[in-house]
C-alpha cells in the first residue's frame, strides 16, 4: 500500500508529536522510546498509518465509526454544510439542519421521547442531563432532588458532573472533591456475580435492580433525582442487563418518583442492532444521552432526548418569551427575575448542534437507512458472537460477552477457579504487551484492566464474517503468545 508520507515527514510528525501534542489518557512517557501511532486515512472497517500500514478498525475508533470510513457523500454533506451556514449557535436561534434532525431523531426514539437538546459531546450530554433533572425537580417543587445513582465501573463521561456518576474510582481521585451527590449501585457483569446468585441469570438482575432500590431507600427517596445506566455497560466489558433487569429498574424509579437516564452515548444507533439501546432491551427511559455514533464521527456531536413530561414545566415559558420586547435572550432574563412560572432551562454550550454537525448526522442517518445497517447488524451478530466464542477454547479467555456488534472478552489467569491478574500482572500484560502487540499484528481494538482485564471490540456495522475471521485470528494468535508470558 502507498503512502503521501515520505521518510522524511513522517519522522517529523514523530517529532512534532513527542514535543507538542498531549493524547488522552494516554501516558505519555511510553512513547518515550517508541514511535506515537500516526492514523493517517480510512476506508470501510480499516484504516492505515503513515507508513501505508493496514489495520482492521475493531472500536470503530472509540465505539463511533458506525458507517465505517471514508464516505464521501458524509464528506459533502458536511462541505456544502459549511458553505451555506457553517456556524450559528442554538441559544435563542434555530438551523434548518437543526430542525431537521430534532424531528428525524424524536420520530426514531422510543415513546414519548419528542424533544432534542444538542450538545458536543457525551460528557456535555450526560452533564445537561443531570442539570435538567436537578431544574426540573427544583421546578416542580421537589428541590431536595440532586442524587444520580450510577454503576460500579461505569464510565459516564470526565467533565466534573460527569465524573461524579462514573464508576471508575481511578480517574475520578486526581479530581476530589467532585459535586456531591454520585451514588454507586452494582453491576450486570454475571461473569462475576455474587455466589447466591451465581446460577441464576434470572435472579441476578433482579437482584441487581432491588440493590437501585435498595440504594434509594438508604440514600432518601426524596433527595434521589436519576439512575444512569447504559444498556450494555461498556466499561468493565460488555455486561449486557440480566432477563427482568430493566422492566424491574422502570418498576423501582415509578415508585419513588426518580428518573431513568439511559446513556446510550455508545448503545444508540445501531451498535446493538437498534436506533436504540432501550429498544432492544424494551425498557422506556425518561432521557436518553447520545453522541458518536449520531454522525459516525464525521463531525463532533451529541445531545439528549427528552421526554414531553420533563419537557412540559419549561414549555410555557417558551411561548410566553416569543411574545415579550428586547429580544428573546432579554425576554428570557426578564422572564427569570420576575419569577415567572415557565422557567427557562439555563444551560447551552457554544458549539452544540452545529450546523455541519448536524448537516452530517443526517447524512450518516441516510446511509443507515440506504444500507440497512441495523439489519445487518441483526443479521450477523450471532455469527459475530459465535466466531468470538471460538477463543474459549484458549487458556487465557475467560468469557465472552455482549450483544449485537459490542463485545467483550474478560482475561483470567485460571478459567477454573476465575482467577484474575493482579495489578503488576495486568500491567504487564494489557499496557506491556497485548495493546502493542494487537496494533501490530494489524487489529485495532481496546485492552482495557479498569476493571478486571478485557479485550473489547465494537467494529463499524458495515462488517461481516470475513471481518469476523480476521478479528478471531489475530486474536488467536495474540492470546496464545501472551498465555506463554503470565
Ligand atoms: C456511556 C458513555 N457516556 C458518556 C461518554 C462521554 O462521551 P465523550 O467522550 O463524547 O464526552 C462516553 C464515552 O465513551 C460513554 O461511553
Amino acid at each position: 500500500m502507498s503512502t503521501p508520507y515520505g521518510q522524511d515527514e513522517i519522522a517529523a510528525l514523530q517529532e512534532k508529536a513527542k514535543r507538542h501534542l498531549w493524547l488522552h489518557f494516554t501516558r505519555m512517557s511510553s512513547y518515550a522510546d517508541s514511535d506515537v501511532p500516526v492514523i493517517v486515512r480510512g476506508e470501510g472497517a480499516y484504516v492505515y498509518d503513515q507508513h501505508g500500514k493496514r489495520y482492521l478498525d475493531g472500536l470503530a475508533g472509540l465505539f463511533v465509526s458506525q458507517i465505517g470510513h471514508g464516505r464521501t457523500e458524509v464528506a459533502e454533506a458536511a462541505a456544502r454544510q459549511a458553505s451555506e451556514l457553517a456556524y450559528f449557535p442554538l441559544w435563542s436561534y434555530a438551523h434548518p439542519q437543526a430542525i431537521a434532525l430534532a424531528d428525524r431523531l424524536a420520530n426514531l426514539a422510543p415513546g414519548d421521547l419528542n424533544r432534542v437538546f444538542f450538545t458536543s459531546s457525551g460528557s456535555e450530554a450526560v452533564e445537561s442531563a443531570w442539570k435538567l433533572a436537578k431544574q426540573y425537580f427544583k421546578t416542580t417543587g421537589e428541590p431536595a432532588r440532586y442524587k444520580v445513582l450510577s454503576r460500579s465501573i461505569a464510565y459516564h463521561g470526565t467533565s466534573m458532573g460527569a465524573l461524579a456518576i462514573t464508576g471508575l474510582p481511578g480517574i475520578k481521585e486526581p479530581f476530589e472533591p467532585l459535586p456531591p451527590g454520585g451514588v454507586r449501585v452494582p453491576n450486570t457483569n454475571f461473569y462475576r456475580a455474587p455466589a447466591f446468585v451465581a446460577d441464576d441469570e434470572t435472579a441476578f438482575g433482579a437482584w441487581a435492580a432491588d440493590e437501585i432500590e435498595r440504594a434509594i431507600l438508604r440514600e432518601g427517596p426524596e433527595s434521589v433525582a436519576a439512575v444512569f445506566l447504559e444498556p450494555c455497560q461498556n466499561s468493565g466489558g460488555c455486561f449486557p442487563p440480566p432477563p427482568g433487569y430493566f422492566p424491574r429498574v422502570r418498576e423501582i424509579c415509578d415508585r419513588y418518583g426518580v428518573l431513568l437516564v439511559s446513556d446510550e452515548v455508545i448503545c444508540a444507533f445501531g451498535r446493538l442492532g437498534y436506533w436504540f439501546g432501550s429498544e432492544r432491551y424494551g425498557y422506556q427511559p425518561d432521557i436518553i444521552t447520545f453522541a458518536k455514533g449520531v454522525t459516525s464521527g464525521y463531525a463532533p456531536l451529541g445531545g439528549m432526548l427528552v421526554s414531553d413530561r420533563l419537557m412540559e414545566p419549561f414549555v410555557g415559558g417558551q411561548a410566553a418569551e416569543h411574545h415579550q420586547s428586547g429580544g428573546p435572550v432579554q425576554a428570557r432574563a426578564a422572564s427569570m427575575a420576575a419569577g415567572s412560572a415557565t422557567p427557562t432551562f439555563l444551560h447551552g454550550v457554544t458549539f452544540a448542534g452545529h450546523p455541519v454537525s448536524c448537516a452530517v448526522a443526517m447524512a450518516n442517518l441516510d446511509v443507515f437507512e440506504k444500507e440497512n445497517l441495523l439489519g445487518n447488524v441483526r443479521s450477523n451478530e450471532s455469527a459475530f458472537r459465535s466466531t468470538l466464542e471460538k477463543l474459549t477454547d484458549l487458556p487465557i479467555v475467560g468469557d465472552v460477552r455482549g450483544d449485537g456488534y459490542f463485545y467483550g472478552i474478560e482475561l483470567v489467569k485460571d478459567k477454573s477457579t476465575r482467577l484474575t491478574f493482579d495489578d503488576d500482572e495486568s500491567e504487564r500484560l494489557l499496557r506491556g504487551f497485548l495493546s502493542h502487540a494487537l496494533f501490530d499484528a494489524g487489529l485495532i481494538c481496546r485492552a482495557d484492566d479498569r476493571g478486571d482485564p478485557v479485550i473489547q471490540l465494537s467494529p463499524p456495522l458495515i462488517c461481516t464474517q470475513e471481518h469476523f475471521d480476521e478479528m478471531e485470528q489475530i486474536l488467536r494468535g495474540v492470546l496464545t503468545e501472551a498465555w506463554r508470558k503470565v
